[in-house]
């Protein structure tokens, strides 16, 4: 059974006609522009997409998802995936590196809806904290994550030697702070080093729900 296909279908039929929707990243919301495209083509309806990512803009216009930009618009609602949710549906995203365009696109909306398999629940927030850097500034960051209690680690690449380059063209540092206690908190903190573009701590009051796909194929909603 694909729990992230039940759950990307579930959510797409949330999407009406002529709805400008902030599209996330990652492997679930690949599955939301799968069915979104099959409504798309089936319905014949007109759906315009704000995507946060070179992977979900292409995966958008191959589905039928007209584009637009974030200058012209604010999306009605925004869908996105997450690494960890906790009880109080605070988030860790970015370990697919595009939490800056996510968090952006994401406050931009009137509506934002995260969608995960329930390997992803977690009781408090304590999975690796990505913070998007600019290049020259890492080692300065690092220093000052580490007074901040936490163990940064540069991301490095795969099929390419050296660090991930993000679609922003900056590098990205994976944080362990171990349980994170105070996540607005610690995500201000993140944010206030000189060089951090930005971190994949989304406190709980930018989430209104979260669709959980369960291993028997049912979808929960979680609401705060
Ligand atoms: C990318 C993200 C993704 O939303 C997150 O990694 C979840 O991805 P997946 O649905 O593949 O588990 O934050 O930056």
């Amino acid at each position: 059974m694909n729990i992230k296909k039940i759950v990307g279908e579930r959510v797409a039929k949330e999407v009406r006609d002529g709805d400008v929707v902030g599209i996330g990243s990652g492997s679930t919301v690949a599955e939301f522009i799968k069915a979104l495209g099959k409504r798309i083509e089936s319905e014949n309806i007109t759906v315009y997409g704000i995507p946060t990512s070179y992977q979900s803009k292409i995966l958008s216009l191959t589905n039928g998802i007209k584009i637009v930009s974030l200058m012209e618009h604010s999306p009605e609602l925004a869908v996105d995936g997450a690494d960890q949710v906790a009880n109080d549906l605070s988030l860790i995203k970015g370990h697919g590196g595009a939490h800056t365009m996510e968090k952006i696109v994401a406050f931009s909306a009137s509506r934002f809806t995260v969608i995960v398999d329930e390997s992803k629940l977690s009781e408090s927030l304590d999975a690796y904290v990505p913070v998007e850097v600019i290049p020259d500034a890492i080692m300065q960051v690092m220093e000052e994550v580490r007074s901040l209690g936490g163990d940064p680690r540069i991301r490095e690449a795969e099929r390419k030697v050296g660090p991930v380059v993000t679609d922003n063209g900056n590098l990205i540092l994976d944080c362990d702070f171990g349980i994170i206690r105070e996540p607005e908190k610690l995500s201000v903190r993140l944010d206030s080093i000189p060089g951090v573009v930005e971190n994949g701590i989304f406190p709980s009051r930018m989430v209104d729900e979260v669709y959980v796909g369960r291993g028997s194929g049912k979808v929960e909603v979680l609401k705060k």
